[in-house]
C-alpha cells in the first residue's frame, strides 16, 4: 500500500508546534511577533491566499498587517511603503502578494525588501545563501516539500530526484535543496522545463519526482519508475460538471492513474498546499529569533 503523504495533518502539527514557540518569542522579544503583508490589486486568488495567511497568523499568535492598496498604486509608494516597514524594528516578516499589477516592476519591489525580513526568501541575497548551504529564508513552497520528505521519513541520499519546472518560486529552490550536502538531502538532482523533448526519459529514472510544472494530470502511470516516490506541487481547476462548483482541483500528475505504482505520494489537495502557510509562520519565526541574520 502506497503512503499517502497527509500534508494537512502534518501543517496542523506545525502550527500547534509554532503557537507554542511564538509565546516564548514574545517573552523573549518583549513583543509580538509581527508579519506585514501588502497586496496591491484586486486579483482574487491574491485576496484569498492574503486573507488565508493573515488568518493563520491570528491563530498562532503571531499579528499580521494587512495593507491593501488598489491597483493603480505607483511603484514609488509600494517602494516606499517597503522602505518604511524594513526601518520599522517591530516588524519581523515583509510580504508583498504576487502577482504585482504590470505597471510595477516586481523584482525591484522584491529585491527592495530587506534580506532579514524576506520570510518568501524571494531576495537574492538569499537566494544565494540557499545556493551556497548558507542559513536562509527559504521559500515557503519548496520548504513545505522538505519538510515533509524529512517528516515521513523519505530517504533522499542518492537518490535520483526529477523536479519538472524552473520557476523561482519552487522549481529552482527545491532543487538547490535536494541536492546540498547534509543528512536529509544529498540527492542527485535533474531539473527538466519546456526544453525537454521527451519528458518521459527523465520521470522514468526518478526515485522521488516533484511536479511543479502546472499541467493538469500530466503524469500517468507509465511516465514512472515503481516504487517512485511522487510530490505533486500541482493546483489546477479543471471543468467538472458533477459538481456543484463546476469544477474540480487536480494536480500536475493523474492520481488515480499512478497510485498503484508509487511507494509514497502527496495527494491534492491536501498535501503540499497546507504547508506552505505553516512554512510562512516559521519562517516570520525564524526572523524573530534572528535564527539566519545575527
Ligand atoms: N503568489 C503565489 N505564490 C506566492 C508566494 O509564495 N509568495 C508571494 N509573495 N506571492 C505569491
Amino acid at each position: 500500500m502506497p503512503i499517502i503523504i497527509d500534508g494537512k495533518a502534518t501543517a496542523a502539527k506545525i502550527v500547534e508546534e509554532i503557537k507554542k514557540d511564538v509565546i516564548t518569542i514574545s517573552e523573549n522579544i518583549h513583543r509580538k511577533t509581527i508579519l506585514a503583508l501588502l497586496l496591491v490589486g484586486e486579483d482574487p486568488a491574491s485576496q484569498i491566499y492574503v486573507r488565508s495567511k493573515s488568518k493563520r497568523c491570528e491563530e498562532t499568535g503571531i499579528e499580521s498587517i494587512v495593507l491593501k492598496k488598489d491597483a493603480s498604486t505607483s511603484e514609488e509608494e509600494v517602494l516606499d511603503i517597503i522602505q518604511s516597514w524594513n526601518s520599522d524594528d517591530t516588524i519581523d516578516g515583509i510580504l508583498v502578494q504576487l502577482p504585482l499589477p504590470k505597471h510595477i516592476n516586481e523584482s525591484k519591489v522584491l529585491y527592495n525588501i530587506s534580506p532579514k525580513k524576506d520570510v518568501d526568501g524571494f531576495h537574492p541575497e538569499n537566494v544565494g545563501r540557499l545556493v551556497a548551504g548558507l542559513p536562509t529564508f527559504i521559500p515557503c513552497t519548496p520548504m513545505g516539500i522538505y519538510e515533509l520528505l524529512k517528516r515521513y521519513e523519505i530517504n533522499l541520499n542518492g537518490k535520483h530526484c526529477v523536479v519538472l519546472g524552473r520557476s523561482n518560486i519552487v522549481g529552482k529552490p527545491i532543487a538547490n535543496l535536494l541536492y546540498q550536502k547534509n543528512p536529509n538531502a544529498n540527492a542527485i538532482v535533474t531539473i527538466c522545463h519546456t526544453g525537454a523533448k521527451d519528458l518521459s526519459y527523465y520521470t522514468k529514472q526518478a526515485d522521488v519526482l516533484i511536479a511543479a510544472m502546472g499541467v493538469p494530470e500530466l503524469i500517468k502511470a507509465n511516465d514512472i519508475k515503481d516504487g517512485a516516490v511522487i510530490i505533486d506541487v500541482g493546483i489546477n481547476r479543471i471543468p467538472d460538471p458533477n459538481t456543484a462548483k463546476g469544477y474540480r482541483v487536480v494536480g500536475d500528475v493523474d492520481y488515480n492513474d499512478v497510485i498503484n505504482k508509487v511507494s509514497a505520494i502527496t495527494p491534492v489537495p491536501g498535501g503540499v498546499g497546507p504547508m506552505t502557510i505553516s512554512m510562512l509562520l516559521l519562517n516570520t519565526l525564524r526572523s524573530a529569533k534572528k535564527e539566519i541574520y545575527k
